[in-house]
C-alpha cells in the first residue's frame, strides 16, 4: 500500500489568479502539456469554442465566451503529481474562485507584461493573503513590448506588498527578445521561437559568460544585460525559501505562455518549491496531511454536468489519509456514512472513475443534492473545516414568476442552485418574496436561465430594496428577540436557515448596527 505520507509529499495543488487576458488559459494549456496531459496545444482552448458543451446551459457560458464553471486538472511530472484547479476568469464569479482559493495549497499569478498589475489581480491577491498562500508569478507575453521589468517588479511590490525574487531575468523583449537568464543556476536560455518546447529542443549555455552567447545577441546587448543584473542582484531580494512558504516574498519568472517560452523553468521550479498539502485548521483540532484516516472538505458544488444523468457533484479536496473508491466516508454535517462509490478524478480534464486518491488531490462525489459546499468529510471523526467562507451578496433581486402555478419548481431551483454557492437565496419573515443575492450581475441571466433549461420554470428577476446583507449572530436570547421584533421587516432566513438582516440601505445598516450594540453582524458566513 502506497505511503499516505509519500504520497501527500509529492502533491503540488495549485491556481492560478489573474485578471482576463493576461494568459492564465495559454498558460494551463502548456502546463498541462509538459504534464504530458494533452497531445495538442490548443485543446483547453478549443474546449471553450468548439467541442461539444458538457450541458446545455454551458451554452449561455460559450455564448458569453467566459467560463462559468471551473475545473480540476491532475497532471505527473517531474515524480510529482500536480493538480491544477482552474478558476473561473470572469470578474462576475468572484465567489466560486475564491473558494477555489481555499481548497490549494499555493498560487500562481500571471501578470500580463504590458499591463501589470490589474484590477482582479489586486482582488485575487487580497484573498490569496487571508491565509498567507505562496505565491509565484510568471510575467506574460514577453514577446510583446511591455514595462521595464525593474519597474514592474516596483509595482508588483508596492501594489501588491510583497516583495520579489527574481528567479528568471528577460534578455530583451518584444522584437528585441533574446531569451532568459535562470539567476540561481546561471543558465542562459535562448528564445527560439517555434522552439524551447522542451530542454533539448532549447538552446542553452551554462552562463553568461559563455562565448557563444556574445556571438548570438552582440556585444552592445550582452553589456546592457550585464549591467541589468548588477543592478538587479543589488536591488531585489535572493529567492528566500521560508519567507515564500509564510507568503511574503513572491520568486518572479519571465516567459511567454503562446511561444512555450520560459514555462518549463517555472515549472520546474514550482514542483521543486512549492509547498505539499499542509496540516488544515478545524473547529476541533488541525488536521495533519500524513494522517491514515480521510477527511476533506467540500468546496465546490456543481450541478447536472451531465444532461443525461441530471447529477450533481460535490468537489472534494482530500485533506488526510487515502481515499479508495467505494470506501465509506462520514459526512458530518448529516451525521451520515455515505458510500464513496464511483468518485470522479480530473486527469487531463476528462472525468474519469478515481481508485485512489490522496491529500492534495479531488475527487468529485455524485450526490443528489445532500451535500453542500463546506461539508466535511471524515472516517467517524466529527470535525469540521473552517475557512470556507460564504460572502454577503452584492446585489439582489425577487424572482417574478410567470406562471404561479410553479412556485412550487421555482423554490427547488433557487434552493438548488443556491447550494452551489454562485447566488444565495433568502426568504423574507414578512412577506413572500424570494429574494436572490449574487456578487455579479451575469449570475441573474446564469439561473433565469437554468430554471428554465433545468426546472422548466420561466422566471425574471427585477430589482428589490436591499442594498447588502448581513448574518445575525446573539448569545442573548431576549436581545435576539428584541432584535427580530423590532426589525422584522428586514430580516430574513438564507437557504441554511440563518438569520439574515437585508438591508435597504448602507445608511440603514449603519443606524441597525449603532441601535443593536448586544447583536453581531457578519459579513462572511463560514459554512456550517
Ligand atoms: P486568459 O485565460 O487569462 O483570459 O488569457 P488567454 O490565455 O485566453 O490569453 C489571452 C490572449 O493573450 C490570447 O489572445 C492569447 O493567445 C494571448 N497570449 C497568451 N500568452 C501570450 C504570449 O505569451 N504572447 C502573446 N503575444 N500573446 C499571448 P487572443 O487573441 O484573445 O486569443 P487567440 O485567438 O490568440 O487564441
Amino acid at each position: 500500500m502506497p505511503d499516505v505520507s509519500l504520497e501527500a509529499a509529492r502533491r503540488r495543488t495549485f491556481a492560478i489568479i489573474s485578471h482576463p487576458d493576461a494568459g492564465k488559459t495559454t498558460l494551463t494549456e502548456k502546463l498541462l502539456l509538459f504534464g504530458g496531459a494533452i497531445q495538442l496545444a490548443g485543446s483547453v482552448k478549443s474546449r471553450k469554442t468548439t467541442r461539444s458543451a458538457t450541458s446545455d446551459w454551458m451554452a449561455l457560458e460559450k455564448e458569453r465566451g467566459i467560463s462559468v464553471t471551473s475545473s480540476v486538472m491532475q497532471f505527473p511530472y517531474a515524480g510529482r503529481i500536480v493538480n491544477l484547479l482552474d478558476t473561473p476568469g470572469h470578474a462576475d464569479f468572484g465567489e466560486d474562485t475564491y473558494r477555489v482559493l481555499t481548497a490549494v495549497d499555493s498560487a500562481l499569478m500571471v501578470i500580463d507584461v504590458a499591463k501589470g498589475v490589474e484590477e482582479r489581480t489586486i482582488k485575487l491577491m487580497e484573498v490569496c493573503r487571508l491565509r498567507d498562500t505562496p505565491i509565484m508569478t510568471f510575467i506574460n507575453k514577453l514577446d510583446r513590448e511591455g514595462r521595464s521589468p525593474i519597474d514592474l517588479l516596483d509595482e508588483v511590490e508596492s501594489v501588491l506588498g510583497i516583495r520579489c525574487a527574481p528567479v528568471t531575468w528577460p534578455i530583451g523583449m518584444g522584437q528585441r527578445l533574446k531569451g532568459v537568464v535562470h539567476l540561481l543556476s546561471g543558465e542562459v536560455h535562448l528564445y527560439e521561437p517555434g522552439r524551447n518546447f522542451t530542454r533539448q529542443d532549447s538552446t542553452i549555455f551554462a552562463s553568461i559568460d559563455d562565448p557563444q552567447l556574445e556571438a548570438r545577441i552582440g556585444a552592445a546587448m550582452l553589456a546592457e544585460l550585464r549591467e541589468e543584473l548588477e543592478l538587479v542582484q543589488g536591488a531585489s531580494h535572493p529567492f528566500d525559501q521560508a519567507a515564500y512558504l509564510a507568503g511574503r516574498q513572491t520568486p518572479v519568472f519571465f516567459g511567454s505562455a503562446v511561444n512555450n517560452f520560459g514555462v518549463q523553468l517555472l515549472l520546474d521550479f514550482f514542483v521543486e518549491h512549492a509547498p505539499a498539502p499542509r496540516p488544515r485548521a478545524t473547529t476541533t483540532r488541525e488536521v495533519q496531511p500524513a494522517e491514515d484516516k480521510l477527511t476533506g472538505f467540500v468546496f465546490k458544488i456543481q450541478a447536472n454536468m451531465d444532461p443525461q444523468h441530471r447529477d450533481r457533484v460535490a468537489f472534494m479536496r482530500i485533506c488526510s489519509g487515502e481515499f479508495r473508491a467505494g470506501m465509506k466516508a462520514f459526512h458530518v454535517r448529516s451525521g451520515k456514512e455515505v458510500k464513496l462509490a464511483n468518485a470522479l478524478t480530473f486527469l487531463a480534464s476528462d472525468r474519469e472513475i478515481v481508485e485512489t486518491a490522496y491529500p492534495g488531490d479531488v475527487i468529485g462525489i455524485h450526490n443528489h443534492g445532500t451535500i453542500s459546499i463546506g461539508d466535511s468529510f471524515s472516517e467517524g471523526e466529527p470535525l469540521q473545516f473552517t475557512g470556507i467562507p460564504n460572502f454577503a451578496p452584492e446585489l439582489f433581486r425577487r424572482a417574478r414568476l410567470r406562471d404561479p402555478l410553479k412556485l412550487k419548481q421555482l423554490h427547488k431551483g433557487l434552493a438548488q442552485l443556491s447550494e452551489e454557492g454562485a447566488t444565495q437565496f433568502f426568504r423574507p419573515l414578512m412577506s413572500n418574496d424570494l429574494i436572490l443575492g449574487a456578487v455579479g450581475t451575469l449570475q441573474f441571466d446564469v439561473v433565469a436561465y437554468r430554471l428554465k433549461d433545468e426546472y422548466g420554470v420561466d422566471a425574471s428577476f427585477e430589482p428589490v430594496q436591499v442594498a447588502t446583507a448581513r448574518w445575525i449572530r446573539c448569545d442573548d436570547a431576549r436581545t435576539l428577540e428584541e432584535f427580530r421584533d423590532k426589525h422584522a421587516l428586514h430580516l430574513g432566513i438564507d437557504a441554511a436557515g440563518e438569520l439574515v438582516y437585508l438591508a435597504p440601505s448602507r445608511v440603514n445598516l449603519q443606524l441597525a448596527q449603532e441601535r443593536a450594540p448586544g447583536v453581531t453582524f457578519l459579513a462572511t458566513r463560514e459554512h456550517a
